[in-house]
């Protein structure tokens, strides 16, 4: 087998991928509207109460619409798939693995599709739709891989001793629910949902309620490449009505979170409470929020700096873990990156993402619209606003790229996260301190620092608190396989998706000791 390699991004500028990539574009929007139900394993059920999922580029604009679970449906749906653990985990790791692989090859057949619902559903601009697209086949064969070698690694490093055979074999825990998130809901969802799978669990997948048909797709796309109906169940829900109800449920086995710092604490409380019937500790793994700085020392390359913290901050609008929300700047640099941050900012094109000349397309809904607009009206009190600053025009929920200079460390920007396009700015007095600042947050996701000082680079290595620390580069767009990712403290169980110890996390190693 080729030894796994991350896929290329495309090439846009070549002219028969750009017309095929506007071919894909407009086959979608002749699909927008549609109706879709739930499956519980092979059986269809069209609910009444739907979930409407509406393009953030245009509100008038419906996605498709969505048959919305209760807790009825998710009693079901966690008993098909307890019922089907048995049959799944007794299938080879091979042909498992081979199921990833399968999704992976179609998904790179119709790569131009999938990103074309993402630009539609979730208000990606094409590049980023693009980063995603490839991200979810990255996952999928990256963890066949890691299965595979898993599975040889338990006879491989075990100290041998006469007269016994001795083995290692990493098993499945059983059913695992899979609660994903809106702002990468083809990568994050492929990637939590076929790591569980590939090492034998079954899942209930909860979709965000605001990208629900990106999740459909996906799942059909899984079940056409081998795996089995009852092994993958697709339950769009409230995370209130059904999230919880599985969370807590006595056959849940083990929970994969990706979300909100508040929700993700609420399901971990949740799922230590044993309930009657459950016959195991619940494993929780989550990925929640950042607070994620970019330190720019006094000699750093300050074009490159301003370009990085740029890119880091509105990149999606703003809308990942990863985003750089503050910037933490050395006296003597602070207000050139301040002037250059704000000039690039300014220079954003706000607007609909199928517009060819959009720079950063819109946040996801109202609620986040409304909350993001409140912390810029409470950043004109903790800080002065150097670019944007207010809503921007359009049928869509645009704000304008938003820096805030001069903010004190223990303001509420500059600890809290916004999840929007507002960046603060905060002045060091030397490298010390600005490491103090950045780590003075409740998360430790990623975080960046350009500098030229060697001294200083050992420095951050050690002690910038951070999951993923990157040096003279953005502190967004981790490649599986390459950057391993997750975060400290508060950020989550720091579980490192995509990287070699992830796949362990859904596996309970069996020894079994022969005498000969
Ligand atoms: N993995 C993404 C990034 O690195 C965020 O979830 O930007």
């Amino acid at each position: 087998m080729m030894p796994y390699r991350p896929e290329p991004f495309t090439d846009f500028g070549n002219e028969s991928e750009e017309s095929r990539f506007k071919q894909a574009l407009a086959q979608v929007r002749t699909q927008l509207g549609r109706e879709y139900p739930l499956f519980i394993a092979n059986k269809t059920v069209d609910t009444k109460r739907r979930i409407l999922s509406v393009n953030p580029s245009n509100f008038n604009q419906v996605v498709g619409s969505v048959s919305l679970a209760d807790a009825v449906l998710a009693e079901q749906a966690i008993q098909t798939a307890y019922s089907a653990y048995a049959t799944w985990s007794g299938v080879s790791l091979e042909s498992r693995a081979d199921c990833l692989f399968r999704a992976a090859a179609e998904l790179r057949r119709r790569k131009h599709e999938f990103s074309a619902w993402l630009m539609v559903e979730a208000g990606k601009v094409r590049a980023e739709a693009d980063g995603e697209t490839a991200e979810a086949i990255d996952f999928m064969e990256y963890y066949g891989r890691q299965m595979l070698q898993l599975a040889q690694r338990g006879e491989r490093e075990l100290i041998g001793m006469d007269g016994e055979r001795n083995r290692l074999d990493y098993l499945g825990l059983g059913v695992g629910i899979i609660i994903a998130p809106w702002n990468f809901p083809l990568a994050i969802l492929a990637g939590m949902t076929t790591a569980a799978l590939v090492a034998g669990n079954t899942v209930v997948v909860k979709p965000s309620s605001l990208t629900p048909v990106i999740a459909i797709k996906f799942v059909e796309l899984l079940r056409n490449a081998g795996i089995p109906a009852e092994a993958v169940q697709l339950l769009p829900g409230s995370g209130k009505e059904i999230g919880q109800y599985l969370t807590a449920h006595p056959l849940t086995r083990f929970i994969s979170f990706t979300g909100s710092k508040d929700v993700g604490l609420h399901l971990h409380e949740l799922s230590s409470r044993q309930v009657p019937g459950q016959r195991w500790l619940k494993r929780f793994v989550g990925e929640l929020g950042g607070k994620d700085a970019i330190i720019v020392d006094r000699d750093a390359d300050l074009e490159q700096a301003a370009q990085g913290i740029v890119a880091s901050a509105f990149g999606y609008s703003g809308q990942k873990c990863s985003a750089c929300s503050r910037a933490i700047v050395h006296r003597d640099a602070y207000d050139a990156v301040l002037k250059r941050c704000s000039e690039l900012a300014e220079q954003l094109m706000v607007e609909d993402v199928q517009d060819p000349s959009c720079d950063m397309g819109p946040v996801i809904n109202q609620s986040a619209y409304e909350s993001i607009l409140g912390y810029i009206h409470i950043a004109k009190s903790e800080g002065r606003i150097t670019a944007g600053g207010s809503a921007a025009r359009g049928d869509g929920w645009f704000i304008r790229p938003t820096v805030v200079a001069d903010a004190d460390p223990g303001s509420r920007i500059m600890q809290e996260e916004i999840f929007g396009p507002v960046l603060a700015f905060t002045k060091a007095d030397d490298f010390e301190d600005a490491l103090r600042i950045a780590n003075f947050s409740d998360y430790g996701l990623t975080g960046s620092v350009y500098t030229r000082n060697r001294k200083n680079i050992e420095r951050a290595r050690d002690s910038f608190a951070v999951g993923n620390l990157y040096i003279n580069r953005k502190c967004t767009g981790a490649i599986v396989g390459v950057h391993p990712f997750g975060g400290f403290n508060l950020s989550g169980t720091d579980s490192k998706a995509g990287g070699p110890d992830y796949l362990q996390l859904f596996t309970q190693p069996k020894l079994t000791s022969e005498r000969l």
